[in-house]
């Protein structure tokens, strides 16, 4: 194999032979978002188009207040816009009831927060196991494919441990493995590297690109170039509207500076 040789430099759509197809995962249509009322409103998002392909990496950066965890907290299902349309896997969730939108967003979507948000008195493989319980997968299926996750990040031998037994970077890895086990087209990461030092930063920017190789959509909050860079297309938000909606990561410092 030459230095030249096409597999060391994968290609995003050569995941899917014979085919330029990615369907649509992510489709907003004018989305606003209020909050308060009267002389309390804040237009935390001002009329929205946005559209994110199956299978794309994308980072959403922007100024702090700029309206990042608002988008988040609609495309993640956690909140509904006060107009506009959402359409999620092409299913319309913009006006659904919060039963409904629950089952949409524990089927579809996994989560990483900054703070990991890891049970502390369960093991790592116990907190990976517990969005299985609430999917009713069976016990020992359940079992399987949460050894299997923590494989999937580098923590096979550590699935004994409790989160404070694991380091920052570990205890990440693990709210990853927990994140991907019921196999989501999502994983939605809100500055997921914010509470990581630069090596274990590393650690989990790896697994998000492995992941995408794999084939899921990774969308990750961030302010920090370094870990946009590792996307694919850097969303740039400013004061509730999307100001660049596919800057490429080499193109960062133009918006940054
Ligand atoms: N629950 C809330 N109630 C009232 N205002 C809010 C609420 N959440 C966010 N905001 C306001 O909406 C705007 C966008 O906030 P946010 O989405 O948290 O921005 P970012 O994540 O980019 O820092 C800010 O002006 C913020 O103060
Ligand atoms: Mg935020």
């Amino acid at each position: 194999m030459t230095a030249e040789s096409p597999s060391l430099t994968p290609q995003p759509s050569s995941k899917i032979p014979s085919s330029d197809y990615h369907p649509i995962i992510i489709r907003l249509e004018t989305i606003t978002k209020i909050y308060g009322s009267d002389n309390t409103k804040v237009k935390a998002l001002d009329e929205i188009d946005l559209t994110i392909e199956k299978g794309e990496y994308c980072t959403i950066m922007g100024a702090s207040g700029s309206g990042k965890s608002t988008l988040m907290n609609i495309i993640g299902c956690l909140d509904r816009p006060s107009s506009g349309r959402y359409y999620l896997d092409s299913v319309d969730v913009s006006g659904l009831p919060d039963a409904q939108l629950a089952a949409i967003r524990n089927r579809k979507i996994g989560f990483v927060f900054q703070q990991f948000h890891l049970l502390p008195q369960m093991t790592a493989l116990e907190n990976v196991i517990l969005p299985m319980i609430y999917a009713e997968v069976s016990p020992t299926e359940r079992r399987d494919r949460a050894l299997e996750a923590l494989e999937r990040v580098g923590l096979g031998n550590r699935v004994n441990n409790k989160p404070n037994q694991l380091s920052g970077g570990q205890q990440q890895r693990v709210a990853i493995a927990r994140a991907i086990v019921n196999q989501p087209v999502l994983l939605l990461a809100d500055e997921p590297t914010g509470a990581l030092d630069s090596q274990t930063t590393e650690e989990v920017l790896e697994i998000f690109e492995s992941l995408y190789q794999a084939g899921i959509t990774v969308v990750v909050i961030t302010h920090e170039a370094e870990v946009a860079r590792h996307s694919r297309r850097v969303i740039w938000f400013k004061d509730g509207q999307v100001v660049h909606s596919n800057l490429s990561p080499h193109e960062l410092h133009s918006v940054v500076n």
